[in-house]
């Protein structure tokens, strides 16, 4: 009995890790062109992971050589530990020319043991000013974790660790501009920002500690390449569910978790810089 049912429980474990087996990343060398910060940038490990530094001199960033018009972007990042005020780790989409759209994860760094403010932003066709702050509910410099941005015609979702924390939605029909005809690229850097970034410019980037580095790896996107088919660069299996995904009752519990007991700043509560009234979107929707 003993045996049978540890081969049982062996026959579950194998299936358990075939389901969460995550599929292959996408090699970096492949989907990403170092923009700048020349040796700043690395990649390494077969093309499985990527580093940025930034020292007094240069931050360093790179760019994906695919655009992509919707789709589901996944990057795990390790940030700047210890000392990282001044500094601002990215991973964005965006797209080129005036009248950009872009939406945006940026990690605004902090002193030693004080919390990084995840930012989060929505342009489209220029137009920005739909910032929504959290801190975090770990350590985002102790390990990697994963930042996802799904982008679809109806909605846009931030998810951390596969836990929404922000939806976009469309709200043309109500006059909102919603990015979905420009397609964008993904982009991340590093750089120095001591100007603006950690409590508000005040706290400034302590070069003795440099260089920064912050650490991405699997690298995945479930996307349509402009210019090419609907692909899903590096995974397997081809997951669509990114197309009409959206945030059902356990994600609106999420959600709100999230804005309730992260979220610093939501530019749909800030009367005081929208004196003429709210912007529409923020009437309209329940979560944003
Ligand atoms: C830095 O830490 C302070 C609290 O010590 C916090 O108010 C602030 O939001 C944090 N983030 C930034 C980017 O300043």
């Amino acid at each position: 009995m003993a045996h049978s049912s540890s081969q049982l429980c062996i026959h579950a474990l194998t299936l358990l890790c075939l389901i969460v087996t995550p599929t292959s990343a996408a090699s970096f060398h492949d989907e990403m062109d170092i923009t700048f910060g020349g040796e700043r940038a690395k990649i390494s490990n077969g093309g499985q992971d990527l580093s940025l530094s930034l020292d007094q001199y240069s931050g360093s960033g790179f760019q994906s050589k695919h655009e992509y018009l919707f789709g589901r972007f996944d990057m795990q990042l390790k940030l700047v530990p210890a000392n990282s005020a001044g500094t601002v780790t990215t991973f964005y989409l965006s797209s080129q020319g005036a009248g950009h759209d872009e939406i945006d994860f940026e990690f605004l760094g902090n002193t030693t043991g004080s919390p990084y403010t995840i930012h989060t932003n929505v342009y489209s066709q220029g137009k920005g000013d739909k910032e929504q702050q959290f801190h975090l509910w770990f350590d985002p410099t102790g390990a990697f974790h994963t930042y996802t941005i799904v982008w679809n015609a109806q909605r846009i979702i931030f998810l951390i660790d596969n836990i929404p924390v922000r939806v976009f939605n469309n709200h043309e029909a109500a006059g909102v501009p919603f990015p979905k005809s420009q397609p964008m690229r993904v982009y991340a850097s590093l750089w120095n920002a001591d100007d603006w970034a950690t409590q508000g410019g005040r706290v400034k980037t302590d070069w003795t500690q440099g260089p920064f580095t912050a650490y991405y790896r699997k690298f995945n996107a479930n996307a349509n390449i402009v210019g090419g088919n609907s692909k899903s660069t590096g995974s397997v299996n081809e997951n669509q569910a990114w197309k009409t995904q959206e945030i059902d009752a356990a994600g609106r519990n999420r959600i709100r978790w999230v804005q309730k007991k992260h979220m610093i700043y939501n530019y749909c509560n800030d009367h005081k810089r929208f004196v003429n009234g709210l912007p529409t979107e923020c009437k309209r929707s329940r979560f944003l």
